[in-house]
């Protein structure tokens, strides 16, 4: 099952007014900037943390065989690592079909890693949504994802260019690490089993 949030992120009207907008990434959108930006700052947002419990039906999985891709839980006190955009509206367009499967624009305070903070927006697929898979063990996630593909390619890639890239911004998070590890483990593993 999955929604298009295409139309209800389009009704955002929140920074209608405004020439340009701070967008936050913390999953692809840290490592895949497939869009038009006028800066590129390391930030952080508060009071959310990162999971793999977002099905995915159109990019890292298909309607039959979903992939498992990050999304927001709220987390009072968390801290979520990721990087922030200042963009003009218009891209607004491919964001919102780019980020269709569940995900809604939420207005959030952005602070910059050095130093300032923005208002601006962050696209968060909630419990509530059609796609969500919810939480599983780091073993089930990292076997789920070994085992999905789709339009994007294949899921583990996802994990990788991630785990990659919060490595690259010098950030640790405990679920994404443990997640790569167990996968790297299942890997080791049928190497083994094929000797
Ligand atoms: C994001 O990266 O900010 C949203 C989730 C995703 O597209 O992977």
């Amino acid at each position: 099952m999955s929604t298009n949030t295409i139309a209800i992120n389009q009704r955002m009207s929140r920074f209608d007014d405004h020439a340009q907008v701070w967008l936050f990434g913390y999953g692809s959108l840290i490592y895949k900037a497939d869009f038009p930006y006028l800066e590129r700052r390391p930030a952080r947002i508060r009071d959310w943390s990162r999971r793999f419990w977002q099905g995915s039906h159109d990019h890292r999985g298909t309607p039959d065989a979903p992939g498992r891709v990050v999304t927001l839980i709220p987390d009072p006190g968390a801290v979520c690592a990721g990087m922030a955009y200042l963009i003009t509206p218009e891209v607004f367009d491919h964001l919102d079909h780019r980020e269709k499967n569940g995900y809604l624009r939420h207005a959030t305070t952005i602070e910059f890693s050095d130093g300032g903070s923005a208002e601006g927006l962050v696209y968060i697929a909630a419990g509530t949504n059609a796609a969500f898979l919810g939480p599983a063990s780091e073993a089930e996630i990292a076997s789920h994802i070994a085992n999905a593909v789709g339009p994007s390619g294949l899921n583990r890639d996802y994990l990788t260019h991630l785990a990659d890239a919060l490595r690259a911004l010098g950030e640790h998070d405990a679920h994404v690490f443990a997640i790569e590890e167990r996968l790297r483990e299942m890997d080791r593993g049928s190497r083994s089993a094929r000797r």
